[in-house]
């Protein structure tokens, strides 16, 4: 009788999971965003791969590209005047490009709060008083500091070129709400970022076109360099410390040998 009923209670589960796994699924539900949403694109730096280096000429376009266009929203809040040294500008170029920002400061007499002209040692300063201000200004979100973006997002320099260079007009079904942008790379494809770079709007010191694209690269090796200024350091000292390791193995691999040797032949 036991043997009957176990028999019976197994012949139910199997017959559940049988009608379980063979029952249609609920069709999942579709994200309209899904749809036209497109990974990022592919392109190449000179500062990818193990022996990449920074292409100087590119960060100095790249930096003039956030200056005259990205600083109007977005703040640079961890790099320093002085850290621009590493693009190859000279002392008296970088206290130039300092002396053109105002950093809050003090006035001396009153106390009250002031600004006054940058120096090498103070860092790029905020573009929005606060938070909220910043959001006001922008429909309602706010233009995130620039310092480590590329290390921050999924994708990294891919994704930022593709955010920057990838703007649309919007396809017919795709519904852009108010104060948004059509943008395929960006999560959720509708951005508070207008579109910021046109043909043409920076005019680059050493003749370079400069293109949407081209304008996209240097700005996103600039921001490279701007997330990870000593990644030429970090891959030099990888480099020897595995040329290192390589001759202390064949050391160590051609001693190891003669002791062997050494202990067999006695
Ligand atoms: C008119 C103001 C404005 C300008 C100019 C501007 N941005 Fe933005 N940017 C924004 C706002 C606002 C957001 C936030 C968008 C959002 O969250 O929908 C944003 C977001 C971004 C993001 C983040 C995307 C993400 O994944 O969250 C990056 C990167 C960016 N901007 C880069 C740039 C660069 C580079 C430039 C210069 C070429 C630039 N922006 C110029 C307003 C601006």
């Amino acid at each position: 009788m036991i043997r009957l009923i176990s028999f019976g209670v197994g012949a139910i589960f199997t017959l559940a999971l049988l009608i379980a796994a063979f029952l249609p699924r609920e069709a999942a539900v579709e994200d309209p965003a899904a749809k036209f949403h497109k990974p990022h694109m592919h392109v190449e730096f000179a500062h990818q791969g193990i022996f990449g280096t920074y292409d100087r000429a590119q960060l100095q376009r790249g930096f003039q590209v956030y200056k005259e266009v990205c600083a109007a929203c977005h703040s640079l809040h961890r790099v320093a005047f002085r850290n621009l040294a590493d693009l190859g500008y000279n002392e008296a170029e970088i206290k130039a490009i300092a002396k053109g920002y105002d950093v809050p400061s003090i006035d001396d007499k009153t106390g009250d709060a002031s600004t006054r002209p940058g120096l090498p040692s103070d860092r790029f300063p905020l573009v929005y008083p606060n938070d909220v201000a910043a959001k006001a200004a922008n429909n309602g979100k706010a233009p995130p500091d620039l310092s480590l973006i590329v290390k921050a997002r999924e994708g990294h320099e891919a994704y930022i070129y593709s955010v920057l260079a990838g703007y649309e007009t919007a396809p017919a079904e795709f519904q852009v709400p108010e104060g948004g942008n059509f943008n395929p790379y960006f999560p959720g494809n509708v951005i508070a970022m207008p579109k910021p770079l046109s043909d043409d709007q920076v005019t680059y010191g050493d003749g370079t076109k400069a293109t949407v694209e081209q304008m996209s690269k240097d700005v996103t090796a600039f921001l490279t360099w701007a997330a990870e200024p000593h990644m030429e350091a970090r891959k030099r000292i990888g480099i020897g410390v595995l040329m290192f390791l390589s001759v202390f193995f064949i050391v160590a691999v051609n001693s190891y040998r003669k002791i062997k040797a050494a202990v067999n032949s006695h």
